[in-house]
């Protein structure tokens, strides 16, 4: 099996580092800040970053394989994201027909995509979001692999199950643990990217993390790290040791509401680090959480602008899971019907956005992956923590995943891929 498709480099850009790569005729931009790689070579990317070079003869067979069932998932595709004809009131279809002219959206605009209620005119955004999505996209899909490593946090968020306070059986993985993982995850299910998530937990100093990127790295697959709010010279390390994305939310674009849910800390430093981050050259995801207590219709319209503004490669948004033991254990529950109508003005502010559908996303219901999917999101994880600490992790009460095996789960993510006609192309930059 095989997540990611071997992809010919077919242009480069010297200057830039960047190369043109094709997959059966789709083209996708890659940064090559590796190997000394030629026109004419095949390579595997991941997340728009070259991961490593294959041979040309093993390419070709890898192809061969996937050239027939590539083609029929990309007529599938197509044909599930055409847009029908269905009459729509006056101010949606002026902001939709901004989107099909590839116009600028305003925050006004999402506004009025927020105000539909009617569920035929909510069918008719979702169809144009997943249109939008085809456009730019085609039908690719990464599937990245999580191991959340360890579940300490010095930090008392109050919507998190794993805060300081809460007690709570604590694991940390240690190193050798963590590459097992990795590469049970590699060799078995040929990720080609690797998020590596904890609590904020100092426990794994510089030095450890240092080592844990670096041999996950050898495995030959891109390194992701989702630590939260270290310092600039951690991530600077873990940089240069070979992690190349960083996941690191700003939880709310309101000020006032994030001082009061991360105790302690404010929203200009998060977004400093941020900001740091990016410019390091770190692929960056980030975003927020939706249904936050006091959260009102403009501050999550202000996070979707936040999320561009800093210039997100891949948003990574999900709905608050209220959880036992935190403060926010009684907060309402968020719709599905919301989620799906962020996913799709997102599409719409950024035609280009990769767009994760977040684990706690798929908790709002059984069909929740597939209506993301179908509503403009490109972008999955699975959770390949070992079972044992998987059940630790509880950031957030019900974890989709949590009573399937990585099998069942791989399986499943396949297939559902496979009945939306989408494939396991690098998504590119
Ligand atoms: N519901 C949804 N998301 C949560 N997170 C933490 N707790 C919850 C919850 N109860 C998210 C935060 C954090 C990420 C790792 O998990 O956004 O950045
Ligand atoms: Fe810690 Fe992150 Fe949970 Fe906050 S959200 S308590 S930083 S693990």
């Amino acid at each position: 099996m095989c997540y990611v498709l071997p992809a010919e480099v077919v242009e480069i850009d010297k200057i830039k580092n960047i190369g043109i790569v094709d997959y059966f005729g789709e083209k996708r931009k890659v940064l090559l800040d590796l190997d000394d790689v030629r026109v004419g070579d095949y390579i595997y990317a991941q997340g728009g970053v070259m991961v490593r070079k294959l041979d040309k003869t093993e390419a070709l067979e890898i192809l061969e394989v996937w050239k027939d069932l590539f083609l029929e998932l990309k007529r599938k595709d197509q044909e599930l994201s055409k847009i029908s004809e269905k009459e729509l009131p006056a101010n949606i279809l002026e902001v939709l027909q901004k989107v099909n002219l590839k116009k600028t959206l305003t925050k006004q605009d999402v506004k009025a995509l927020f105000g539909i209620k009617n569920p035929k005119e909510m069918e008719v955004m979702l169809e144009v979001a997943n249109h939008v999505r085809q456009r730019t996209h085609g039908n690719s899909c990464c599937v990245h692999g999580i191991i959340e490593f360890s579940n300490y946090c010095t930090q008392n968020c109050y919507y998190c199950g794993i805060r300081k306070n809460y007690d709570l059986n604590r694991y940390r993985m240690s190193v050798d643990e963590i590459v097992a993982a990795a590469k049970s995850a590699v060799d078995k299910y040929n990720f080609k990217a690797l998020c590596l998530q904890s609590g904020e937990d100092f426990w794994h100093d510089d030095d450890k993390l240092e080592e844990i990127v670096r041999r996950v790295r050898e495995l030959e697959v891109l390194v992701f790290v989702s630590i939260g709010s270290r310092s600039v010279e951690t991530y600077q390390r873990l940089y240069n040791a070979g992690a190349r994305a960083a996941l690191l939310r700003f939880e709310t674009s309101n000020e006032k509401l994030f001082a009061k849910l991360r105790p302690g800390t404010k929203l200009q430093d998060r977004i400093n680090l941020i900001k740091s981050i990016k410019d390091m050259g770190y692929i960056l995801s980030t975003g927020f959480i939706v249904g936050l207590p006091e959260q009102t219709e403009d501050d999550i319209i202000n996070s979707i602008f936040l999320t561009t503004e800093l210039k997100a490669d891949m948003y990574s948004f999900g709905p608050l899971i209220p959880t036992i033991g935190t403060p926010l254990a009684d907060a309402e529950k968020v719709a599905a019907e919301t989620m799906l109508k962020v996913i799709a003005a997102t599409r719409f502010v950024n035609p280009d956005a990769n767009i994760l559908v977040t684990t706690a996303l798929e908790t709002l219901s059984d069909q929740a992956k597939r209506e993301a999917l179908a509503a403009g999101a490109n972008s999955l994880m699975i959770d390949v923590t070992p079972v044992e600490f998987q059940e630790m992790y509880k950031i957030y009460d019900n974890k989709a995943s949590l009573h399937n095996k990585t099998d069942k789960v791989v399986q499943d993510t396949i297939a559902l891929l496979a009945s939306l006609g989408r494939a396991p192309t690098d998504l590119g930059i």
